[in-house]
């Protein structure tokens, strides 16, 4: 059962909008914010209880920052949707005592970072995580000015902020290929979604020899055999994350939506929407490894029935964990605001975190989810046992 679960109705446009609190941790729960039509309290709920498990994933003894417990929010509304822009202003003002109390958050899909700071700014929200800089070394404003200093790094024409989480996918995908004797240079990959998370997953892949051969957005699949010029897809995407389809050589296939899933790779990344691969999908994969940057993409019959086919799935909890260590790591002074900082200890956390999750699932015939649960809830129980979970971040800090 959740911690806290709240429901907000828009008086002017009657959509909802939620926060579910999964649990706290030193009186905090961290998890990003998604805007998308449809989406349900259900959905944020599962959210929600990802979070909690992903936080302790890549933490270990010695950080400074100790992971919070999970939470998540959700605006059911299409971000395209004229209207979106001041319901995510009202949803900031119906939910401010929750976001200053307990709830520290941040982009997800349907809503970039620097919309949410500029939402949040004139709501009177001075970030959207400070209730966990509250425990920050130095407090709030330290870990702001340090928040400040990391969102202002670009690299290559794209800010640090929107290319952690997709690195960290990338990372995630390298070790799973080197788990299974494969080689980056050999292999495709396919990737549907390309905002944040698919847009930085396709170049680091790419910039790491893998050909990517496919990626999907809203509009629909764009495909090439001989691989696609992402750095030019990436920097002229629209800010919702859609390709801009003049940019497309004459060899550059569209095909329709559905087609991701049983492109030719090897590689298969769902960083879109949750809940898009289910088991009537499984026979139509023909990819050896799916690496999970969206929350909830496969269904648990359809993880069973990918690992009966010998593929290996690496968790989203796992594989996407990369823009929320990098922010509080940033933000409790674990790494310096710089992208080699991050890329440096997010690939030296990551890859033999993954290896040793594949590890263990083979040697205990269990999935690799299975295996990272198991890793997830005993550092949680460790983290337990050393500190408060629902006591108020304010009456810690006082
Ligand atoms: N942004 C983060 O830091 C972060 C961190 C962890 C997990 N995630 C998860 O990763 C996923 C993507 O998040 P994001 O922040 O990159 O979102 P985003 O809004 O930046 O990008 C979403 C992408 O999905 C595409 N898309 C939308 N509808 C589609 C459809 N029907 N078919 C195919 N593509 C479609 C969009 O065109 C866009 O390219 C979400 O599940 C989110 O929960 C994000």
């Amino acid at each position: 059962m959740s911690y806290l679960e709240v429901t907000w109705t828009d008086d002017e446009t009657g959509i909802n909008g939620y926060i579910v609190v999964d649990r706290l941790s030193r009186g905090v729960a961290g998890g990003g914010l998604r805007m998308r039509q449809g989406v349900t309290i259900e959905e944020v709920r599962d959210l929600a209880r990802g979070m909690t498990l992903k936080d302790p994933v890549l933490w270990q003894e010695g950080d400074l920052y100790v992971p919070f417990g999970g939470g998540k929010g959700g605006i059911d509304c299409d971000p395209y949707d004229p209207r979106a822009r001041d319901v995510l202003r009202r949803w900031a003002r119906a939910m401010k005592p929750v976001i200053d109390l307990c709830f520290a958050t941040g982009e997800d899909f349907g809503v970039r970072q620097d919309l949410i700071d500029e939402v949040f700014a004139e709501e009177g929200i001075r970030s959207s995580a400070e209730a966990g800089y509250r425990l920050a070394p130095g407090g709030v404003e330290a870990a702001l000015a340090r928040q400040d200093a990391a969102f202002a790094v670009r690299v290559d024409g794209v800010g640090l902020g929107e290319l952690v989480g997709g690195f960290g996918v990338a990372e995630a995908a390298l070790a799973a290929l080197d788990h299974r004797g494969m080689k980056p240079s050999e292999s495709r990959a396919v990737v549907q979604g390309f905002g944040s998370m698919g847009g930085a997953t396709a170049r680091y892949l790419a910039l790491a020899g893998v050909r990517i051969v496919g990626i999907a957005d809203r509009e629909g699949v764009i495909y090439n055999p001989n691989g696609l010029e992402v750095e030019t897809l990436l920097l002229t995407r629209d800010s919702h994350g859609v390709v801009d389809r003049a940019q497309l050589h004459a060899a550059d296939l569209q095909l329709p939506s559905a087609q991701w899933l049983s492109c030719d790779a090897e590689i298969l990344v769902p960083a879109a929407m949750s809940y898009v691969i289910d088991v009537d999908d499984v026979a139509n994969i023909n990819a050896t490894i799916i690496v999970e940057a969206a929350n909830v993409s496969t269904s648990l019959d359809a993880e069973e029935a990918l690992r009966a086919r010998g593929i290996t799935v690496v968790p989203d909890f796992v594989a996407n964990t990369g823009t929320n260590q990098w922010w509080w790591w940033v933000c409790f002074g674990d790494i310096e605001p710089t992208a080699q900082s991050a890329f440096t200890m997010l690939s030296s956390r990551m890859r033999p975190t993954v290896r040793t999750i594949l590890a263990s699932a083979d040697r205990d015939g269990i999935s690799p989810r299975e295996a990272a649960t198991r890793l997830s809830l005993s550092k949680r129980a460790e983290l337990d046992s050393r500190y408060p979970r629902t006591i108020n971040a304010v009456e810690l800090v006082e």
